[in-house]
């Protein structure tokens, strides 16, 4: 059976001093699987846009998914492996920081990006508690396969089996 325990992250996670090092697997995951994943509907303004010589004429609908953009070779060196030291230790994996907008970005990005400091304490706090392994039958992949895009991802059913972890 997989323990989340024998993977880095996991010893990441606990390091006493990871405060940086936490950083990196909670940005990680957001990128991997952003929490909007396509992001909302937003209209041109007055007078039109143009984006790279292109004229989009006022009143248009335009959309950027995150989930296009944080997978863009053009923005991360291997967009779609899971690798946390790319927010830390090797900045240079992120070719443009533009392309990481978990949280959107100018005017109309999140007012809750506090969040991140949430998601990390609560993320160390688990780990630091408990020992956490895969249920019977669960290899981790349905909560991926059976995501759904309600404007925030709602992911498919993971079943955990937590053990008290004595240090
Ligand atoms: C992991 C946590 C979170 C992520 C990834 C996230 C992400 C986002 C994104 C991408 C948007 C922009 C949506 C758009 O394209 O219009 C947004 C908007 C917003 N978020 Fe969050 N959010 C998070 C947590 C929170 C929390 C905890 C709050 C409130 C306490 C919050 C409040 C808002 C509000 C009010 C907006 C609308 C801002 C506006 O349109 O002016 N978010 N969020």
């Amino acid at each position: 059976m997989a323990c989340v325990r024998n993977c880095d992250l996991f010893h990441q996670l606990r390091e006493p001093y990871g405060d940086v090092v936490r950083t990196g697997p909670c940005e990680e995951t957001l990128h991997l699987n952003p929490a909007v994943p396509s992001a909302s509907l937003h209209t041109t303004p007055k007078g039109g846009l143009t984006l790279n010589g292109i004229y989009i004429p006022k009143g248009t609908t335009v959309v950027t998914p995150q989930y296009s953009l944080m997978g863009d070779e053009r923005n991360f060196i291997h967009p779609n492996n899971w690798i946390p030291e790319r927010f830390t230790t090797h900045p240079e994996l992120v070719l443009d920081k533009q392309g990481f907008v978990a949280w959107a970005t100018r005017k109309y990005s999140c007012v809750g990006k506090i969040s991140l400091l949430e998601i990390r304490t609560a993320a160390a706090q688990i780990v630091k508690t408990f020992d956490i392994e895969f249920a019977p039958g669960e290899d981790g992949t349905t909560m991926f396969r059976e995501a759904l895009d309600f404007f925030t991802t709602t992911p498919g059913p993971l079943y955990l089996v937590l053990k008290e972890w004595k240090n």
